[in-house]
């Protein structure tokens, strides 16, 4: 402690970032645990992967059934998701964790599911409901990690405010659907 009663004198800063160079961007202040941060942001990178390739599937059908403005937003959520997962890969990685690629106990991990779905409102369907799963569990994880890993929190908020725009636009392709398309 300095004068000011709450930040680290920078002597002491210094000597701390040396001690344990090895670990990277963890730092005694490192509030967390940091196990259960690596735990969490796997389930995580789990459930983008799997986003992703559930709207990579729908859209290769929903351009099978003709809806190529629905098939180009499923792509452009796909996209989204695969950055999602890359950036919280890399977070992992700075943790000093591995991320977890393996396709053995993908969907186990991920919060949200892979459901395939029949048709072009099903599948919609299917996005909104694995978005809200997305959105209450990031929350949730947002909630644990507080301030004791601002850096992960920032940016699974970052992250959050996607997954709601993703939520969003799905609800609004569901109202423009009409009754007989969704028969496809
Ligand atoms: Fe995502
Ligand atoms: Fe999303």
């Amino acid at each position: 402690m300095n004068d000011t009663g709450f930040l680290s004198d920078i002597q002491t800063l210094r000597a701390r970032a040396r001690q344990h160079i090895e670990e990277g961007a963890v730092t005694s202040g490192y509030g967390a645990d940091r196990d259960t941060v690596l735990k969490l942001l796997n389930e995580a990178l789990a459930t983008e992967i799997v986003c992703t390739l559930r709207y990579r599937r729908h859209y290769f059908m929903a351009k099978g059934i003709h809806s190529q403005s629905v098939a180009d937003e499923f792509m452009e959520h796909s996209n989204e998701e695969q950055g999602h997962a890359d950036r919280i890969a890399e977070r992992i990685v700075q943790l000093g964790g591995e991320p977890n690629f393996s396709p053995d106990g993908m969907s186990t991990r991920s919060h949200a599911e892979y459901v395939e779905g029949t048709n072009l409102v099903d599948m919609i369907k299917e996005d909104l409901v694995a978005e809200r799963i997305a959105i209450e569990s990031y929350t949730e994880m947002i909630r644990y990690l507080g301030d004791k890993d601002p850096t992960s929190r920032r940016m699974m908020e970052e992250i959050l405010a996607v997954e709601e725009e993703h939520a969003d636009e799905l609800a609004d392709l569901l109202e423009d659907i009409p009754g007989d398309e969704a028969k496809h």
